[in-house]
């Protein structure tokens, strides 16, 4: 399985979701790759930012080596499932796909909840970091039912 998650910049939400999964699908046995991006460009080529990798370090997981880039339509043939974190990420994304088949593979990571923007509040990071982290488990956890 192939998996793409997706924020606004690549270097908050997204990237924490790419770390978070890829490390439980892991754990699971199971053989996914994951990746992230953003659907806007502002932080192509950089790393994460400073606040989610270390969030990320608290929690024993290393994002540090990831490099952000942009979404891109090509991304709707290659991944299986993409998720999104809050409904300006899900309308982006699904503005840019071209058929049915494509639209149902783009959800919320949550589910139903969104997962807020913490870029201009340094207190959402660690309620983020849960959250993601919550999100990625009930997704393992409904595949191996
Ligand atoms: P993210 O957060 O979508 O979780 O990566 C943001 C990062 C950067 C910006 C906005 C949101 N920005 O406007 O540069």
């Amino acid at each position: 399985m192939k998996i793409l998650m997706v924020c606004l910049g690549n270097i908050c939400r997204s990237p924490l979701a790419h770390g978070i999964m890829e490390k439980q699908a892991k754990e699971a046995g199971l053989d996914w790759e994951v990746d992230s991006a953003g659907t806007g460009n502002w932080h192509v080529g950089e790393p994460p930012d400073h606040r989610s990798v270390a969030i990320a370090k608290k929690y024993n997981l290393d994002i540090s080596g990831q490099c952000c880039r942009v979404f891109s339509p090509k991304d709707f043939e290659y991944y299986d499932r993409i998720y999104v974190m809050d409904r300006s990420n899900l309308n982006d994304v699904l503005d840019m796909a071209k058929t049915e088949e494509q639209r149902k593979k783009v959800k919320l990571l949550l589910g139903d909840e969104i997962v807020p923007d913490p870029y201009y509040d340094n207190a959402l990071f660690d309620p983020v970091y849960r959250m993601i982290e919550e999100g990625c488990k009930k997704i393992i956890d409904a595949e191996q039912r």
